[in-house]
């Protein structure tokens, strides 16, 4: 590529561009780079589209000193999007910039990629809190997050170690489309519907919650011993907190900021009062786990709880991996663009 010349990479390039696994590694290094205090990752620009739209665009730029990735993110979550346009309701577009020059050198779909760094966040949970013996795992929330979070989770505990599958949503038509989708990957797994998210719960060893509900629901559910309890998305609530022993977050200050400022927004809609989140309800930062700087599980009976915002690190990761793939290999549309 000539100076002032970008790479344009679609969804469909990327898809081909990166595995689960790698997707895993990198996100995992991005966290113990975060841990280490190597990643300039400020809390991210929400801009709230709603009352208009019930949805947001949040913008999130990350440099990370390690690797000298930079770029930022622009993510779009609008709920009614797959009832009322048949579209996906997270979608994505990531900028890759040189960290020298500031000059842009990649746009990129953010959409897949989204998808996957979520779930590797929730994967990961999977792999260094839950207990030894998981095997029952829950989705709550049968959407994209959901699925990928649930592929993520089979990909680094080892698709032999979960046995049964639940799956919970409030419209009976996505569950049994996750149902369908993940029998085609795996077929060795015992499939429940559920048409309650406490039926899914009862007796799962992992949840993962990836609902986009406006009110909270895990505290009215019942959480047993030694369960890990992964939110992708939920309105984790001082009551919530209450019921486990040990609280993560990927990232406390933009957790608190995002999760309490949804809490009053879904507070305002419904009428149903919402009590903030605080820091000293969290136990650590996950990627001090991942470091080794804290014992995520001590014992086969604790509850633990973990609540992720997402992270513009991790993004810009994959798509740096990605970029550097795609050039390798030819893939993708070179396009003038600074050529002023
Ligand atoms: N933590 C992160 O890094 C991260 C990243 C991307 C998206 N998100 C969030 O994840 C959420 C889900 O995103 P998505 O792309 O999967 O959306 P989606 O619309 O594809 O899926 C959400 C699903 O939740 C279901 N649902 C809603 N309320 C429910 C309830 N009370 N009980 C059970 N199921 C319920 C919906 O019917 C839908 O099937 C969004 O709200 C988004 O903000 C978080």
């Amino acid at each position: 590529m000539e100076r002032g010349q970008i790479l344009f990479l679609n969804e469909q390039e990327i898809q081909s561009l990166i595995t689960k696994e790698q997707a895993l590694d990198l996100v995992e290094e991005g966290f113990r780079a975060f841990a280490r205090g190597n990643v300039v990752n400020p809390v991210k620009l929400h801009l709230p589209i709603y009352p208009d739209c019930d949805g947001y665009l949040n913008s999130m730029p990350s440099y990370n000193r390690e690797t000298k990735a930079t770029g930022v993110k622009l993510v779009t979550v609008y709920h009614d999007n797959p009832k009322e346009h048949g579209l996906l309701a997270t979608l994505g577009t990531i900028v890759l910039h040189d960290w020298q020059t500031g000059m842009p050198y990649a746009i990129l779909g953010g959409t897949h990629i989204t998808n996957l760094r979520t779930g590797a966040a929730a994967g990961l949970k999977a792999k260094y809190l839950a207990r030894e013996d998981a095997t029952v795992l829950a989705v709550i929330g049968a959407g994209a997050q959901g699925f990928s979070a649930m592929e993520m989770v089979m990909t680094a505990m080892g698709p032999e170690r979960i046995q049964e599958l639940r799956v919970s949503d409030l419209v009976p038509q996505r569950r049994e489309q996750f149902i369908q989708k993940a029998k085609e990957l795996y077929p060795h797994l015992r499939y429940i519907s559920c048409a309650e998210n406490q039926e899914a719960m009862a007796g799962a060893h992992i949840a993962l919650f990836c609902a986009s509900a406006p009110v909270p629901i895990l505290e009215n559910c019942q959480v047993e011993a030694g369960s890990t309890v992964i939110c992708v998305n939920e309105l984790v609530t001082p009551q919530a907190v209450a019921k486990f022993d040990k609280f993560y977050t990927d990232f406390t200050e933009c957790v608190l900021e995002r999760f309490n400022a949804m809490g009053r927004e879904g507070a305002r809609k419904t009428g149903i009062p919402y009590e903030e989140l605080t820091a000293n309800q969290v136990t650590a930062q996950f990627g001090d786990v991942v470091l080794g700087n804290v014992v995520g599980r001590r014992n086969e009976s604790e509850r633990i709880l973990t609540l992720d915002v997402g992270m513009s690190l991790e993004d810009v990761a994959l798509a740096e991996f990605v970029y550097r793939k795609a050039a390798e290999q030819g893939v993708g549309k070179v396009l003038d663009f600074q050529n002023l």
